[in-house]
């Protein structure tokens, strides 16, 4: 198991099947229902919607803005720089300047703990 501090502070740690402890979720989510993280190199946005959970590449693929900083209205992040749409549940491009999807992440909760295993 491999464990690195992550961008939040926090310790994450991998265990042999590629799933990432990201941490609690009721810390991780405390004050927003976005937060970003970075996963072996890769900034990761999570995002909680009616209490689900959904993992995406964090940089937009617009330009460099984090979509974890971005406003969330039901399934959909409005990135802070230029305000193109993604929908999280999907990572699809849903508004310009946006274009190209984005990559998504399995996550999951166990034990009141945020999981993410990265894709390929
Ligand atoms: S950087 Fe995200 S829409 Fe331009």
């Amino acid at each position: 198991m491999n464990s690195v501090v992550n961008a939040t502070g926090t310790i994450a740690t991998e265990d042999q099947t590629g799933w990432h402890t990201v941490g609690e979720v009721a810390s991780l989510f405390a004050s927003r229902d976005c937060m970003g993280t970075v996963l072996d190199g890769v900034k990761v946005g999570i995002f909680r919607v009616d209490g689900e959970f959904f993992a995406l590449d964090d940089i937009c693929t617009h330009g460099a803005a984090l979509l974890s900083d971005g406003f969330l209205e039901g399934h959909e992040v409005e990135c802070p720089l230029h305000a193109g749409l993604v929908d999280v549940r999907t990572g699809c491009a849903l508004t310009a300047p946006i274009v190209r999807d984005t990559r998504r992440h399995q996550v999951k909760v166990t034990d009141g703990q945020l999981l993410v295993r990265l894709s390929a």
